[in-house]
């Protein structure tokens, strides 16, 4: 991903949640174009250790140009942030004082991927963030589904109002040839839609739920939860960015859930939101919601590991 144009949303807080010190050993679960990996690792050097995961394997050689002169201070792995505890068991890391996850899609694969995630991509209609997961793409779920299918998708992963109605066109239009691009789908998304266009392109949030459901988003998001805590170390600290309603949701239980049950400490009480100054400059921090924890001072009985 040469000449990388994403830029970092809440880059401060985050760093700020984290509380980085030289010697931390920090994960960045969704490296993407290496914005907020760049940050953290200029705040544990001397000393420290970052390691960049990222399932799009284009982030992760763009993360090795970036990051080549640091040697063994860096790690940059492709894998799926859910097999957290496995990765760090591969580079004999123990415990985490640091996480980040930086939820969604980096602008770079949205202008640049060539895998169709953008409205106005007359690009297949792929949308897979691995491309070496031979998982279905977007096009065989467009193709292959069924109107009810294709409208639960739009309806629980979009948020999708019109999800009944945009379905039915779907369906219509692929009867009559395989719908190939995104930009045929937005197409065939904006003219179900009832009403004036609003700020926003009609198809964005059905374009999202294909993407959330292509990559499998909210299983993968719900495995990390599940098991992020434990590779923790005391008083370590956890800071999660999404963009959707659905996942901060997600987030927003499991931490009060550790808080209850496991005596963790909420930093954020109320979510995090960008600054006017930050959407201004940054419209992709629009949706952005931060949420951070820290562990509690005693660990579970894996923190004799390592
Ligand atoms: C919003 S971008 C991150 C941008 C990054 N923080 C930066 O400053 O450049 C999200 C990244 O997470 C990656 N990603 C999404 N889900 C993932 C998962 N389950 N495991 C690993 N990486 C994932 C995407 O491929 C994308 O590169």
């Amino acid at each position: 991903m040469a000449g990388a144009r994403h830029v970092p949303v809440l880059l401060q807080e985050a760093c700020d949640f984290l509380s980085l010190r030289p010697g931390a050993v920090v994960a960045d679960g969704t490296l993407g174009a290496g914005g907020h990996s760049a940050a953290i690792l200029e705040r544990i050097l001397p000393g420290g250790q970052l390691i960049g995961i990222d399932r799009d394997p284009l982030a992760v050689e763009h993360g090795r140009s970036v990051f080549a002169s640091h040697g063994s201070n860096v790690h940059l792995v492709h894998n799926n942030y859910s097999n957290l505890r496995a990765i760090l068991d591969s580079l004999e890391i123990g415990f985490l004082d640091g996480i980040l996850l930086d939820l969604g899609l980096s602008s770079d694969q949205l202008l640049r991927s060539g895998r169709g995630f953008s409205f106005e991509a007359e690009e297949p209609l792929d949308m897979r963030l691995d491309p070496e997961e031979e998982t279905p793409t977007a096009g065989d779920i467009v193709q292959r589904a069924t109107e009810v299918e294709l409208a639960d998708i739009l309806f629980t992963l979009g948020e999708e109002r019109h999800s009944r109605r945009i379905a039915r066109r779907i369906v219509a239009a692929r009867r009559r040839g395989p719908i190939r691009t995104t930009r045929e789908l937005a197409s065939i998304i904006a003219a179900a839609m009832p009403g004036k266009r609003g700020k926003i392109h009609p198809a964005t949030r059905s374009l999202q739920a294909l993407r959330i459901k292509v990559n499998n988003e909210i299983s993968h998001l719900e495995l990390f939860l599940g098991g992020f805590y434990d590779c923790l170390a005391p008083g370590g600290r956890a800071v999660v960015i999404s963009f959707h309603s659905l996942e901060d949701r997600l987030v927003k239980r499991r931490f009060r859930e550790l808080a209850v049950r496991e005596g963790a400490k909420l930093l954020t009480r109320k979510v995090v939101r960008a600054t006017d100054e930050e959407t201004r400059s940054n419209p992709m921090s629009r949706s952005a919601r931060l949420r951070a924890l820290e562990r509690g001072p005693h660990g579970g009985e894996e923190d004799n590991r390592a």
